[in-house]
C-alpha cells in the first residue's frame, strides 16, 4: 500500500503543474492513466461499480465523482478536485487533491486550504485506541467553525485490497463514537467541504456528484495506515510531506 500510494503521490506532482485554463479533465486523465500504467499500477476507479473514468476530476460545484470529459475545460479561477486510486500488486491507495485553476478568488483559496486544514485537524489525534468518531468530529467541527458545511452523502473508508473496506468514515460525529482504531489499520480519510449548503445531488450520467445550490466544493483525501504511536500517510510526496512541517 506504501508503493500504491507514492504512485498516487506521483500522479498529483504530473498533475499539478496540467490543472491550467484550457485543459480538458479528459486529458488529466489521460495524463494520469499514463503516469499509473509506467509505474506498473491499475486506476482503481476504472470500471468500480460500472464507474467509467481513469480517476475522478470535479471541477467546483462538482463534489466528486466527475467523469473526465473532452468537454469539461478548466477555466481562470475554477478548483478542481482529483481523485485517484491506484491498486499495485492488489494492494490500492486512494488520495485527492483539489487545486486552483490561474487566478484564484480569496474565498475559493479559503474554502481549498480549510479542506486541507480539516484532514490535518482530524488525522492529528490518531492513534491506537482513540474513536473513530474523535476525527468524524474534529472534522466536522473545523469545517463548520469556519463557516461551511459538511456533505452527508459521502464519506471515507477502511481500504487495503478493496477500495472501499470497512469502516465507514463520516466527515461529521460525536467524540467517543465508532470503532476504536488499533495499529494496522488502513483508512482513507476524506473532508469534502461546502461553501454553501451540503444538499447534494447526481447527475442524469449516475456518477457526477454536484452541490444542490451550485457553491463551491472542495475535496482532499490520503490514505494513511494506524501505526504503535501514531500514524503514516501514505499517499504524499516527499515535497507534500515537506510543505505540511
Ligand atoms: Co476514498
Amino acid at each position: 500500500m506504501r508503493q500504491a500510494g507514492q504512485v498516487v503521490a506521483k500522479v498529483f506532482t504530473t498533475l499539478k503543474p496540467l490543472c491550467v485554463p484550457g485543459v480538458s479533465t479528459l486529458a488529466l486523465a489521460n495524463k494520469a492513466d499514463e503516469v499509473i500504467r509506467k509505474e506498473g499500477g491499475i486506476p482503481t476507479f476504472l470500471d468500480y461499480q460500472g464507474y467509467p473514468g481513469v480517476i475522478c476530476v470535479s471541477v467546483n460545484d462538482t463534489l466528486v465523482h466527475g467523469i473526465p470529459s473532452d468537454k469539461i475545460i478548466l477555466h481562470d479561477g475554477d478548483i478542481v478536485s482529483l481523485d485517484v486510486g491506484v491498486t499495485l500488486n492488489g494492494y490500492c491507495a486512494d488520495a485527492c487533491r483539489t487545486y486552483v485553476v490561474g487566478i484564484a478568488k480569496e474565498n475559493a483559496k479559503r474554502l481549498v486550504k480549510v479542506t486541507e486544514e480539516c484532514f490535518f485537524t482530524g488525522v492529528k489525534l490518531i492513534q491506537p485506541g482513540i474513536h473513530l468518531g474523535d476525527v468524524s468530529h474534529a472534522i466536522q467541527a473545523y469545517a463548520e467553525s469556519h463557516g461551511y458545511s459538511v456533505p452527508r452523502d459521502y464519506t471515507g473508508h477502511g481500504i487495503g485490497t478493496h477500495l472501499h473496506e470497512d469502516p465507514s468514515i463520516p466527515n461529521y460525529g460525536l467524540s467517543g463514537t465508532g470503532p476504536i482504531l488499533k495499529e494496522g489499520m488502513c483508512l482513507a480519510i476524506e473532508p469534502m467541504i461546502a461553501e454553501g449548503r451540503y444538499a447534494t445531488r447526481i447527475l442524469s450520467d449516475g456518477w457526477t456528484a454536484k452541490m444542490k445550490d451550485g457553491k463551491l466544493s472542495s475535496h482532499y483525501e490520503n490514505t494513511l495506515v494506524v501505526t504503535k504511536t501514531g500514524y503514516e500517510i501514505l499517499t504524499m510526496s516527499p515535497t507534500e510531506q515537506k510543505e505540511i512541517k
